[in-house]
């Protein structure tokens, strides 16, 4: 079941894996009393800024091993307005020789890692797919049938981004493990791992992978404090079962999405439909039990869940 309330959401840039398209999915998932929403998986914060769209929660930590990224982020929340002067005038600049450009921009940004060249490299790339090579440069090319969201369009979003979390966020650029130390019982944390289909062989997707086992200890310890939490994590594609389900040692509920044939669907190299594995810790269930206006959208939702099964 998706949220039904429709709200124009924006998105600051483009980032594969996104959770834009199914964010909706996720929130009726939210307790009604969130304290603050932690996302250490950020990216692109789909799920945090629909959330602070739908005023699900009063703060927010954002949080991504990737630094420039979270630099980004920086200039997103605090420096909108010149970060979009920036982008439109690379946007400009571009146009005589837009490949050309790209190459430039690039270069200069795996020396300097300036988010304002981030973010025009962010918009020009392939399905805004990044990619590092071994020794951490950035080496992803462009997408040269398109020139990147057009300046207009890229202040709108990245003002509306900034209107909704500029100043209720706390930006991080850490391991997933030190911003969940600061969790307590009253927030959320949403985590958005990267995909185990290719976190275990090289992850050239996104700066880091992260080990399976590190990430249920994590978990385990995250049960043992009570915490709430939810993990999107893998998924199946066709007929095709992405990554080893989370141990049911753990007590979770596991949910699932059907996230159409966009997204993931196009991240895991076909285009058949994809549905998402959802997991909520135990705390939140007991959480959500006692929340009455949570309540009916989880019971409309564990019906939903039969027509996967
Ligand atoms: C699947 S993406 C998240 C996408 C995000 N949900 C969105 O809507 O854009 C996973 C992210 O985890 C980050 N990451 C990988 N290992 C990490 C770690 N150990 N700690 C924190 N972030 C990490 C990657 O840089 C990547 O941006």
């Amino acid at each position: 079941m998706k949220i039904v309330k429709t709200i124009n959401v924006p998105h600051p840039f483009p980032y594969q894996g996104s959770k834009r398209g199914i964010a909706n999915y996720i929130l009726p998932y939210f307790p009604s009393d969130v304290k603050c929403l932690i996302e250490p998986f950020c990216g692109a914060g789909a799920v945090s800024i629909a959330a602070a769209a739908h005023e699900l929660a009063e703060k927010f930590v954002l949080n991504d091993l990737n630094k420039p990224l979270m630099d980004l982020w920086s200039e997103i929340l605090d420096r909108s307005s010149v970060l979009c002067d920036e982008y439109e005038r690379q946007w400009y600049e571009q146009q005589s020789d837009p490949k050309a450009y790209f190459f430039k921009v690039r270069d200069e940004f795996n020396k300097t890692h300036n988010p304002h060249q981030l973010l025009y490299l962010l918009a020009r790339i392939v399905k805004g797919s990044v990619r590092y090579s071994s020794d951490g440069q950035f080496n992803q090319s462009a997408d040269n049938r398109r020139l990147g969201m057009k300046p207009n369009t890229m202040r709108k979003n990245i003002c509306g981004v900034s209107a909704l979390l500029g100043d209720k966020t706390t930006i991080n650029s850490v391991d997933f493990r030190q911003v969940i130390k600061n969790a307590k019982e009253n927030d959320l944390i949403y985590m958005d791992p990267p995909y185990q289909g290719t976190s275990f062989t090289r992850d050239r997707r996104y700066f880091n992978g992260l080990s399976y086992e590190e990430f249920v200890d994590t978990l385990s310890c995250m049960n043992e404090q009570n915490l709430s939490y939810i993990i999107s994590y893998d998924g199946i594609t066709g007929e095709k079962i992405h990554g080893k389900p989370l141990p049911s040692g753990l007590h979770l509920k596991h949910l699932h999405i059907n996230a159409g044939r966009s997204s993931q669907a196009t991240l895991l190299g076909g285009n058949h439909e994809t549905i998402e594995s959802l997991y909520l810790s135990p705390s939140l269930v007991c959480r959500l039990e006692n929340d009455k206006p949570a309540i009916k959208q989880l019971k409309a939702l564990e019906q939903q869940e039969f027509a996967f099964a």
